[in-house]
């Protein structure tokens, strides 16, 4: 009997535990996190791959592809990234994660892994600033003259840091890594950069970047090496700035949609998410989906 009435005030004892980790899109400053096992969120993969979560955007059906921000790590999980990833959020509540792989659509710092017990710290005076677990600076958002007040993630995979008046400081949109999301933008001069291969994240040779004329790949040589590009239908010799976001399940190069038969395929809604991605110089469209 005695063993029985334990054996209930345990199972109680987890239920609250797990209560108190309510998953939450906001930080307040400052506060740090060690990538650890012991992060409250953390889901395994079939294909090896883990995330530990410090963030999440629970899409507002409450279940389904979520954005969340944390660590990152493809098999064999020796060595993580802090990234912004979407993830399968099954009945938030009782923390259940189903089967499907994460998508990475946001990294920090992909040349340089971070180990177990790295740190990432939230302060008021410096943003957000990752170190491994032998002190070396990893990557900090330098925000200069700014004073934080906190960090979410937004439900379409921003990653931004505030001000008091709720100003944003710093937005992980405005530093694109390879990918792009619905709603998106790329700026004049940005560029996407492709990692080196699937399992080494550093920065390849491969870029596509916007300029006045358009969207050009080009390969990193000396000189850089044109390999392909997709003309803005404007007057070329006025040099102006051009601008593309990814939108609606199109990308739009200043309002005009480029049309390719791929995008007209896709059965665009609110709960589908696209990323734009390219490997060894290809982009892709993919839509995410568990
Ligand atoms: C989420 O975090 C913010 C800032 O720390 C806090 O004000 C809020 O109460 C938290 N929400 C939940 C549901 O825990
Ligand atoms: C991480 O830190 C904890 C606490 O200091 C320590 O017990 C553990 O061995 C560390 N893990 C690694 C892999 O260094
Ligand atoms: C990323 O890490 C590499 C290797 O430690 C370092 O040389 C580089 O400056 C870092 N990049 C940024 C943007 O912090
Ligand atoms: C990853 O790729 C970079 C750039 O191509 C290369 O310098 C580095 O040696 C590679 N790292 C590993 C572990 O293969
Ligand atoms: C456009 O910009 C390029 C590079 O800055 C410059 O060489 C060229 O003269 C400019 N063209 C016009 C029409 O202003
Ligand atoms: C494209 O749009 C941007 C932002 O609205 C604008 O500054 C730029 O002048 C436009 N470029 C062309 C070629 O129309
Ligand atoms: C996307 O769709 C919404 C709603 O139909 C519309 O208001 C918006 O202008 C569209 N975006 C673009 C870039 O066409």
């Amino acid at each position: 009997m005695a063993s029985f009435l334990a054996f209930l005030a345990l199972l109680s004892f987890s239920f609250s535990i797990n209560a108190l980790y309510f998953y939450n899109s906001t930080a307040i400053a400052p506060t740090s996190w060690i990538n650890s096992a012991s992060i409250p969120h953390t889901a395994d993969y079939s294909d090896g791959s883990s995330v530990r979560i410090l963030l999440l955007n629970v899409n507002p059906a409450g279940y389904g592809p979520s954005f969340a921000a944390g660590f990152y790590c493809f098999a064999p999980c020796n060595r993580f990234f802090f990234s912004i990833f979407i993830i399968y959020a099954n009945d938030v509540n009782k923390g259940i994660w189903d089967g499907s792989l994460p998508q990475v659509i946001w990294t920090a710092n992909r040349s340089h892994p971070i180990s177990e017990n790295a740190t990432l710290q939230l302060t008021s005076k410096s943003g957000l600033t990752l170190h491994d677990s032998d002190g070396s600076l990893v990557w900090t958002t330098y925000v200069e003259r700014s004073s934080v007040t906190g960090i979410y993630i937004s439900g379409s995979g921003n990653l931004v840091l505030f001000h008091i008046n709720n100003s944003p400081v710093w937005r992980s949109w405005g530093h694109p890594t390879d990918s792009l999301v619905m709603g998106q933008s790329l700026a004049g001069g940005q560029r996407l950069t492709a990692s080196s291969s699937s399992t080494n994240w550093t920065e390849g040779k491969v870029y596509l970047i916007l300029l006045a004329g358009g969207l050009f790949g080009f390969v990193n040589s000396d000189p850089p090496q044109l390999y392909g590009q997709i003309p803005l239908n404007s007057n070329r010799a006025v040099n102006k700035s051009a601008f593309m976001n990814f939108d609606n399940g199109s990308l739009y190069m200043n309002s005009s949609s480029f049309y390719y038969p791929y995008f007209d395929s896709l059965h665009y809604s609110l709960l589908s998410i696209l990323i734009f991605l390219f490997f060894g110089g290809r982009f892709r469209i993919l839509n995410w989906s568990n």
